[in-house]
Parts: structure tokens; sequence; C-alpha cells
């Protein structure tokens, strides 16, 4: 599988030539790139580049353990993929809880997390959730604001980070 190239499978104006679909443990590899590289470029709101923070975050981001996520009953594994690179890594489980949405840092800010983000929702409606719920780190709090998510809760920290924001969003709507 490729590394992602600017441009690759998008369109100038955003996410077109995106292909959403559910991983396979062969997708492993690329995916843990993904995850390994987001996390390190993007999240340094969140770990301030502190080895201690980012090695403790980065600790299950393994090819075996994408791997049996990839395979995990009650958990859905997706892949933003434009062309055969993998652009975007997600996963929500059967209750709804959006676990992972993490952007290669040459696919930012093209739509790909927004695409992401609205098929791990399909996916808990498909599951029959009407809620869902995850942390934001600090990185993406706006970016969930403006998918509709409220914070609900007491921010926490993760892996020795200050800040993670427990927000919720219905994602049916309540009769
Ligand atoms: C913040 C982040 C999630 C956005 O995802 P993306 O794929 O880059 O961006 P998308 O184009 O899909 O999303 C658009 C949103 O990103 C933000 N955004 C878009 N362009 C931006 C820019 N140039 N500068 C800052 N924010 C921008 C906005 O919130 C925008 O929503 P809006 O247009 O309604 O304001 C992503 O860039 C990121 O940093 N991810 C790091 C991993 C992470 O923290 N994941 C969350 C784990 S809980």
């Amino acid at each position: 599988m490729g590394g992602f190239r600017p441009g690759d499978g998008l369109s100038a104006t955003g996410a077109a030539n995106v292909a959403i679909r559910d991983a396979a443990p062969d997708d492993a590899v690329a995916a843990c790139r993904v995850l390994r590289e987001s996390i390190s470029c993007l999240c340094v709101a969140d770990h301030r580049n502190d080895p201690a923070i980012l090695n403790a975050w980065l600790a299950n981001k393994t090819p075996e353990i994408v791997a049996a996520w990839a395979a995990q009953k009650g958990n859905s594994l997706l892949l933003a993929v434009g062309g055969d690179a993998v652009l975007a890594v997600g996963s929500v489980t059967d209750a709804g809880e959006i676990t992972l949405n993490y952007v290669a840092p040459a696919a930012r800010f093209r739509g790909v997390s927004r695409a992401l983000l609205r098929a791990l929702e399909a996916r808990a409606v498909e599951r029959g959730n009407k809620r869902c719920t995850l942390t934001s780190t600090e990185t993406a709090h706006r970016f969930y604001q403006s998918a509709g998510y409220v914070d609900d809760g007491v921010p926490t920290g993760k892996f020795g980070t200050s800040s993670g924001y427990p927000m919720s969003k219905q994602v049916v709507a309540s009769r």
C-alpha cells in the first residue's frame, strides 16, 4: 500500500474521491502508520512533544494491535482511502463510542475526517445507537463542535495529556 502524495485521490475542493471502507487485518501496517503520524505530527497541542506522553499514546499503535482491532467483534475499524493510500483511520464500537479518528498529515483539512466521521456515525446508527460519544483531543475539539458534538462531562487527561473532552451527539432524532 503506497504512501499519500498531495492530491492523491482528492479533488481540489474536498473529499470527493475519498472512499470509506472497513479495514481488513492486511491494512494494519498502513493504518498504523497513519495513526502514528497523525498523533505525532498533528496532536502537538495535546502531547506538547513530551516523549513520555507520546510514548504512552503510541504504545498500542502497532500493526499487531491495529490488526486485532480490525478483527474485533463489536468494533468497526473504518478507513478513508484515496486510490490505494490510507488517508484516515477511525473506529466505532457497537455501543456508539468513537474510539479513533485520525487523518494523515498530508490529507488534513480536505474534508477527510468529516467524511470518516459521517461514516462512523452511520455505522453507530446501523448498530442501533441514537447517540455517539467520544473523547476529543484538544486538537480536534473545534472540529467536533462544528460537526454537532457538545461537551458532555468533565475534561479528563489520557496518556498523560492535560485535556480530553468527553463529547456526545444525538445521531438519530428523538421522537
Ligand atoms: C482537526 C482535524 C480532526 C480535522 O480533520 P481534517 O480531516 O483535517 O478536516 P476536515 O476538512 O474533515 O474538517 C473540517 C474541519 O476542520 C477544521 N479546519 C478545516 N480547515 C482548517 C484550517 N485550515 N485550520 C484549522 N482548522 C481547520 C474545521 O473545524 C473544519 O470544520 P468547519 O469547516 O465546519 O469549520 C484533523 O486535522 C486533526 O488534526 N486530526 C488529528 C487527530 C485528532 O486529534 N483526532 C481526534 C481524535 S479524538
